[in-house]
């Protein structure tokens, strides 16, 4: 059932676990979260990039996850976010149209602009009672791994400093909080490493709701301690593709001759369900519904 984001997210942080953040773009990875959710008996956050919006259009994406969520998924808490939204008029469509929260992410302008720009959709948002998202330090994709590989960018100076998170989210007054803590968007086994020092130096100054992005192929023992050190939602999506992509691959190889398009999805929809549940047991938020 569709909740407000700040019911999920304070009892999270209140009871030390971490809610998984989803990424969706279509029918098969929405039903994936939500059941996997109800299987669980957990909390879950449903999030759509800019890029997903504009590959369906808001209005159908959104009946997608609220009608799952309030039918399959009315045991379960379930709220609907706008991830790294860029573009204002996006951000304002997410809002119109009854998303629960909003990431402003405007983590490559400059303190002052992010501030600015952070305040303007915040502003917005609580107007209609929503929860919003800020950026602070920015968190790469794989553009930037090519850049920090030659040398043109360094991950900790991309990382979030602990006593200007402080000062941003007392100037904004933003609901929760995305660090860089060295994690990158994508799968980069063994490359990625989470800076747990300054992780908990961030979660003793600040204290709204910290977001960890880019968790897809960060072990359980880091997400672990990554939760412990005061982070209450993980943003996942890298993973599920990967899960959609190898059952597909596995399923039309095998069966050459199959043409409905629903019995090609299915194992797909089952493997991402999968990988959601193991998620959920990693970050503790099962049986928290
Ligand atoms: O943060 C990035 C997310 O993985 C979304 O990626 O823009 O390809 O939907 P996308
Ligand atoms: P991954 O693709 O690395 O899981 O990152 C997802 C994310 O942070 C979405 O905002
Ligand atoms: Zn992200």
């Amino acid at each position: 059932m569709i909740v407000p984001i700040s019911k999920i997210l304070t009892k999270a942080k209140r009871q030390g676990y971490a809610v998984g953040a989803f990424n969706t773009s279509n029918l098969e990875i929405t039903l994936a979260i939500v059941r996997a959710a109800v299987a669980q008996k957990s909390p879950v956050i449903i999030q759509t990039s800019q890029s997903a919006i504009k590959y369906s259009n808001i209005e159908t994406l959104f009946g997608i996850m609220t009608n799952l969520a309030n039918t399959v998924g009315k045991k379960v808490p379930i709220a609907i976010h706008l991830d790294h939204g860029k573009d204002f008029s996006i951000i304002k469509d997410c809002i119109r149209v009854g998303y629960n929260s909003v990431h402003i992410d405007a983590s490559l302008e400059k303190f002052a602009t992010n501030v600015r720009l952070s305040k303007q959709i915040i502003k917005l948002a609580h107007r209609k009672k929503l929860w919003v998202q800020a950026e602070l330090g920015a968190i790469l994709g794989k553009e930037g791994l090519v850049k920090l590989k030659t040398g043109e960018i360094n991950m900790e100076e991309m990382m979030t400093d602990p006593v200007e998170a402080a000062d941003f989210v007392a100037q904004t007054k933003v609901d929760t909080l995305a660090i860089a803590v060295g994690t990158i968007h994508g799968h980069f086994k063994g490359i990625e490493k989470v800076d747990q020092v300054r992780l908990k130096k961030i979660a003793n100054l600040v204290k709204v709701p910290l977001i960890l992005h880019g968790g897809s192929g960060l072990s359980a023992p880091v997400f672990k301690k990554a939760i412990k050190n005061g982070v209450s939602a993980i943003n996942i999506d890298t993973n599920l593709r990967i899960a959609f992509r190898n059952a597909l691959k596995k399923n039309i190889n095998t069966k050459t001759d199959m043409i409905d398009p629903r019995k090609i999805l299915a194992p797909s929809t089952d493997a991402m369900q999968a990988e959601v549940e193991k998620t959920i047991k990693i970050f503790g938020s099962n049986n928290k519904a």
